[in-house]
């Protein structure tokens, strides 16, 4: 993978029917997705369960895009070389669930993937100040992550802001995860995120029978910020 700041949209597939895996990552990539986004949780660290890399490892090859995997688990550094060996391009950890932050970002990128940290809502931009050399990505979290569907947290807004300018020129991506809808996908592009995961906004109304509904949903989301 070669770093770039162009728009990308990552549907997360915590939105998509659990029955039809397979085909709902390759409509969703036939509609124009850039990253498929895959949100593991534990039932520990957040208050739900989803995949383990087993499944990761099934669905690997329906594929094509970007494995995007979004670690909500505590802890995490057992389990990065398994979601690593599973295919993972992405391995994003929390920050809150690991109380040696640095080492995780070693250890992910040493497994030959790409190291994201993930803030919660209420961790501030500065948590990640001496991360900053050693992460491709930051996902700022703008809803208590958990759950998809739920309202958007503008105060992320000013985070994402921050984060940018702490980020200076260095090869970082910043992604926002959860609440992103076409009205506010362009506040978070203009402060400064380039990776958009939306669940509910891309899968809503959609089907594998109605695949043209992703479409539309991803290309309202381009259009409303202009890309
Ligand atoms: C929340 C997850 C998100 C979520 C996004 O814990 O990390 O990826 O599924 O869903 P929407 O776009 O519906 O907010
Ligand atoms: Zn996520």
């Amino acid at each position: 993978m070669t770093f770039d700041r162009s728009i990308k949209i990552a549907p997360s597939i915590l939105s998509a029917d659990f029955a039809n895996f397979g085909k709902e990552i390759e409509a969703i990539e036939a509609q124009g997705c850039d990253w498929v986004h895959v949100d593991v949780m534990d039932g520990h660290f957040v208050p739900n369960l989803t995949f383990g890399p087993l499944l990761c490892d099934a669905i690997r090859k329906h594929i094509k895009t970007v494995m995007d995997v979004h670690l909500m688990i505590a802890p995490v550094d057992t389990y990065i070389e398994a979601y690593a060996a599973a295919g993972a391009d992405v391995i994003t950890a929390h920050i809150e669930a690991s109380p040696h932050a640095h080492r995780t970002m070693q250890a992910i990128r040493a497994s030959g993937c790409k190291a994201g940290i993930a803030l919660n809502p209420a961790t501030p931009a500065e948590a990640v100040e001496y991360l900053l050399d050693m992460v491709d990505l930051i996902c700022v979290m703008a809803v208590n992550p958990g759950f998809g569907g739920q309202k958007f947290i503008r105060s992320q807004v000013e985070k994402t802001k921050k984060l940018r300018q702490m980020i200076g020129d260095r090869p970082i991506n910043i992604e926002i995860d959860g609440g992103v809808t076409p009205e506010t996908a362009p506040l978070v592009t203009d402060a400064g995120a380039d990776i958009l995961v939306a669940g509910s906004a891309v899968f809503k109304g959609g089907s594998v029978d109605k695949p043209e509904v992703y479409g539309e949903n991803i290309r309202a989301i381009r259009s409303a910020i202009g890309c």
